[in-house]
């Protein structure tokens, strides 16, 4: 069963059972400085869909672009009614907005079960370079601790990632596992560091 996005499917295999009580809180707008989280909605699919497109964004997370604005609208749908099919998980995705251009730029998610989430993200390629990766992700580690109960948060990386990663240190994960092969992107074998980080370690 793939994870919340297809569009970062590497980083979202392994899931943890959600609590369910806490899922309207959580799964609610957010905001940082210079950002607006938005709770996924087939509405906004038009509007990723561009931004989806570049072949780069896929280089470390394997997978390709949605095939056309029907299919993303499809999948958004499904993926707004926030939990897995057989409500196991609590599916989580944000969709990022600037707040001075009012541009849509990337998402973040979080696959929870219990108090784990694993999480990913993506920051479309003209708006990278920024530190808006870290800024969205710090606000919803905040909800996922705060209105979920998390305890423990998630990521696998591609070993060549080197700006993930350095999001994930800077966030204060610490990197737990070398996984040899993990995936196959691009018709090459992978390997993946996972990073966790856990309540009162930031
Ligand atoms: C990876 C990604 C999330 C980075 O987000 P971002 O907000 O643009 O991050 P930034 O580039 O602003 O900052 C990341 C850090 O990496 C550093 N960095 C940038 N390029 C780098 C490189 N080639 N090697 C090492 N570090 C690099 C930056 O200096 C910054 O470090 P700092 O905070 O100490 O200054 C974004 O590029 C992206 O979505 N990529 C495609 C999808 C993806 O890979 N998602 C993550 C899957 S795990």
């Amino acid at each position: 069963m793939p994870g919340p996005g297809a569009e970062a499917r590497s980083l979202c295999r392994d899931h943890v059972t959600g609590p369910w009580m806490f899922f309207a809180v959580v799964f609610d707008r957010l905001h940082t400085e210079r950002l607006e989280l938005l709770p996924i909605s087939p509405d906004l699919a038009p509007e990723m869909f561009e931004g989806l497109q570049h072949p780069q964004l896929y280089k470390y997370i394997g997978g390709s672009p949605p095939p056309s604005r029907d299919w993303l609208f499809d999948r958004y749908a499904r993926l707004a009614a926030g939990r897995s099919p057989d409500g196991s998980e609590l599916w989580l995705n944000w969709l990022l907005r600037r707040k001075d251009s009012s541009r849509l730029i990337g998402f973040v998610q979080a696959t929870v079960q219990h108090r784990r989430a694993l999480v990913a993200y993506l920051l479309f390629p003209e708006a990278s370079g920024f530190g808006y990766a870290g800024e969205a992700v710090t606000a919803m580690i905040g909800a996922l601790e705060r209105d979920a109960g998390v305890t423990e948060l998630v990521a696998t990386v591609h070993t060549k990632n080197r700006r993930s990663i350095r999001v994930l240190e800077r966030l204060n994960f610490v990197q737990t596992a070398l996984k040899k092969d993990a995936e196959i992107i691009a018709g090459v074998s992978t390997d993946e560091f996972e990073y966790v980080r856990t309540t009162g370690s930031q």
